[in-house]
């Protein structure tokens, strides 16, 4: 196939930036037959970072394999807000880490420090294997329970699926049908898995440690309600170009 057959079959398909994808996936693909495979599938709808199996994020490049979420451009926000609070020698805890791109991210401008990352899908753990071996430990589990040992955390990053559920039919296809459910499904309203996380964070943040997690302008008020009520200090940190909203909850 010709990057120009690439670019046809991908503009046809649907695929807006179709000359930019055609690119990284003729650099991507290994040979002829593994070229029109790749084609195949994102034409089929596969996120595009699922099928050349990395994806940039907040200055690394972490690996990803089919089944695992895509890490979001607007997380960015919660990597430059965990950043800003982790000291050299500081606990960092990757909850939900799924590809452990944003453990990855902050080891990378904060390399003195203790990572550990936790997801409670194999998938994913094993894709976050790939990317912080030699960088932190990688668990699997149901949140807390996948940790190992009790820990004093200093950061406690936990982007957790915060999709309302009902809301989920209307998730771009590429979500809703090549990122596993529990991924993105946060319930009702979208919070179960973060009042779960802040429910249990007093037993697990240093004193003067920090809960971040990624939400919706719509989930302030319940999120920094949920966050109070488990005995946090919660204050929400927006960035408009990325369009994140950031709870951070102070023990
Ligand atoms: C929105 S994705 C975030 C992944 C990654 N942190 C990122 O930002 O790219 C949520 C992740 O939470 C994981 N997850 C969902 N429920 C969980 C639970 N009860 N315990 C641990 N991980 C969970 C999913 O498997 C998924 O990888």
């Amino acid at each position: 196939m010709t990057e120009d057959e690439v670019v046809t079959t991908l503009r046809a398909a649907g695929c807006v930036f179709a000359e930019d994808e055609a690119a990284m996936l003729v650099k991507a693909a290994s040979g002829d037959a593994a070229l029109a495979a790749m084609v195949g599938r994102r034409a089929r709808g596969e996120p595009l970072e699922q099928v050349v199996g990395h994806a940039d994020f907040a200055g690394v490049r972490v690996r990803l394999r089919p089944g695992v979420f895509v890490p979001r451009v607007r997380s960015e926000l919660l990597v430059r807000e965990a950043v800003r609070r982790t000291a050299p020698g500081a606990v960092v805890v990757d909850l939900c880490c799924g590809s452990g791109a944003l453990g990855l991210a902050v080891t990378r401008q904060r390399p003195a420090i203790t990572l550990y990352a936790a997801d409670v899908d194999p998938v994913a753990v094993a894709c976050a294997r790939d990317n912080l071996t030699g960088v932190g430990e990688v668990f699997q589990g149901d949140l807390y329970a996948a940790l190992p040992r009790p820990l004093a955390i200093d950061v406690l990053l936990a982007n957790v699926p915060y999709v309302a559920t009902g809301h989920i039919p209307l998730l771009p296809a590429e979500a809703r049908d090549h990122e596993p459910h529990t991924a993105l499904d946060g319930g009702g309203d979208g919070l179960d898995v973060f009042r779960a996380v802040a429910a249990g964070a007093p037993g697990w943040l240093a004193p003067g440690g920090v809960l971040l997690s990624e939400i919706t302008r719509a989930q302030i008020e319940p999120a920094t309600a949920a966050a109070r009520a488990s005995g946090l200090r919660p204050e929400v940190v927006s960035d408009e170009d990325l369009e994140a909203t950031v709870i951070v909850a102070v023990r």
